[in-house]
């Protein structure tokens, strides 16, 4: 049976936390490398167990590490753990399949991506539940943007795109369960995120307010940004 945090909750978050985390440098899966002491993963799960709409937690972990992962969440809250897959896709399908048929809005939200305040996990399901099928958090994107080509020596620039029409992408992007399970269902190539799939699909996708604190924790320097954010998440 899958544990249950707000049985008034309306709101499953599949947690893809499977990846090897090879672009933080050596030691081990990603959402288990410790953050002040603690595993990203648990500082992730604290966040979205505190988002009040939360009925369920999926994680899918590293194979190898299901059970030192339910062993190291079960004091922070319930969650079901099931084994990741090759690819995040993959891990995300292979969670949304442990969801229960009653949850009507699906959140997928990335472990690397620990700090990400409770109040954005609801405002995405908040969007979602007043009617938009899927929703994805986003912030404006700072740098100058350009398209490059292969030049005789070294890239070349091929134009330059207008920022104010681009957006960062963040997690947690929230679904109707059923827009996120056909989707999945009918995905023929691997994305990076799950938006893009229901996109393909032809289901428009809404975009509200991301945060600074839900940055995705990637290269060795982000881990030491979010040592200094948790002060202020
Ligand atoms: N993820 C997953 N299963 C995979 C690959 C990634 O569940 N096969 C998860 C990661 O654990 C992470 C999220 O998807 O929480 C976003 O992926 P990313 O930041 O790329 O993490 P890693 O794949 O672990 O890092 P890297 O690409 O540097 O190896
Ligand atoms: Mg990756």
């Amino acid at each position: 049976m899958t544990a249950q945090l707000n049985a008034r909750g309306d709101v499953a978050v599949l947690v893809p936390a499977a990846g090897a985390g090879l672009r933080l440098g050596p030691g081990g899966p990603k959402a288990l490398r410790l953050l002040a002491g603690e595993p990203l993963l648990v500082h992730a799960i604290r966040r979205i167990a505190a988002a009040g709409s939360v009925r369920v937690i999926v994680v899918a972990a590293p194979a190898a590490e299901v059970e030192a992962v339910q062993e190291l969440l079960a004091p922070v809250a319930p969650v079901t753990v099931v084994a990741g897959g090759a690819e995040r896709q993959e891990s995300v399908a292979l969670a949304l399949a442990a969801v229960p048929a009653g949850v009507d809005i699906v959140l997928v939200h990335d472990a690397a991506r620990a700090l990400t305040p409770p109040q954005l996990i609801e405002a995405v399901a908040a969007a979602v539940r007043a009617g938009h099928p899927a929703v994805i958090p986003v912030l404006p994107v700072v740098d100058t943007i350009k398209e490059v080509g292969p030049g005789p020596e070294l890239e070349v620039v091929l134009g330059t795109v207008d920022r104010a029409v681009l957006r960062s992408v963040q997690t947690p992007q929230g679904f109707r369960h059923d827009v996120l399970a056909a989707a999945h269902a009918t995905a023929a190539d691997s994305l990076t995120d799950d938006a893009g799939l229901v996109e393909k699909a032809g289901v428009p996708v809404t975009c509200v307010p991301g945060s600074e604190l839900a940055l995705k924790i990637t290269r060795p320097l982000d881990l030491i940004l979010a040592e200094a954010l948790l002060h202020v998440s």
